[in-house]
């Protein structure tokens, strides 16, 4: 299926898409990051607007230019991220979390540059965890509404990619999860992508190496067959 003109089935929608990699202050010049680009996330802003979907992208530390006619929240840490979100899902009906909430953040934030000590020690960090952000939409959901979730594994020798998607997908209580398998080297950054898409129903869906967008219109292809029928 051509998708130049994207069929307008999102039409009267209102979906809400993260994106990007939150950064935790650990004092006025330095932070705990990751390495997500948002690629993935703003061409899935992109291709729900493209369907006529009203779309509400939380970005945080993100280095893109706003995509048009998109509603655009910028955060920077998870906690920022965290409200932000669920802030846009009031009347959403999808969520899909294609951010890389960092997992922990500093347990304070200091108020001064960290400076070296003459003596050569280093400072030793304490984290604390950050709050799950799709687990709580998931626990606090509303009928109807679609969450998707997003995933980088690895498989080790005792547990292949799928089976820890599965696992994960379902401690998260999500409907999808789009699983990268990164065993190979990093997506980070890069323009293309190759995923399964797991739903909770059982149904898996393969993803062949492809653009972003690709994998973004699969994503909502996934999403629109599980949202409810409109109000007539
Ligand atoms: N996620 C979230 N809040 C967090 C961490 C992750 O909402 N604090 C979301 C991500 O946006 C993603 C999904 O959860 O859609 C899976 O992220 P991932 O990092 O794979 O899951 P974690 O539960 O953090 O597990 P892991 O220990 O493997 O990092
Ligand atoms: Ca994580």
């Amino acid at each position: 299926l051509a998708r130049g003109v994207a069929a307008p089935d999102l039409a009267g929608r209102t979906v809400v898409v993260s994106a990007g990699g939150t950064r935790e202050r650990i004092d006025p010049v330095r932070f705990l990051g990751n390495r997500s680009s948002g690629l993935q996330g703003y061409a899935l802003a992109r291709a729900a607007a493209a369907r006529g979907a009203r779309v509400r992208l939380v970005a945080a530390n993100t280095a893109l230019p706003d995509p048009a006619g998109v509603s655009v929240v910028h955060v920077e840490t998870t906690a920022e991220l965290r409200a932000a979100v669920l802030a846009a899902r009031d009347g959403a009906d999808a969520v899909v979390m294609a951010a890389a909430p960092a997992d922990f953040r500093p347990v304070g934030e200091e108020q001064h540059k960290i400076k070296k000590a003459a003596d050569g020690s280093a400072p030793v960090l304490e984290l604390t965890q950050n709050p799950d952000v799709l687990r709580e939409l998931a626990e606090t959901r509303r009928a109807g509404e679609v969450l998707v979730g997003f995933a980088a594994e690895t498989g080790d020798d005792a547990t292949g990619v799928l089976d820890l998607a599965r696992a994960k997908l379902a401690r998260k209580g999500c409907d999808l999860l789009v699983v990268n398998d990164v065993s190979g080297g990093a997506v980070f950054g890069q323009a293309d992508n190759q995923a399964v898409v797991l739903a909770a129903d059982g149904a898996e869906v393969d993803v062949p190496r492809g653009p972003k967008s690709a994998l973004a219109h699969v994503v909502w292809d996934q999403v629109a067959l599980r949202l409810a029928a409109p109000p007539a």
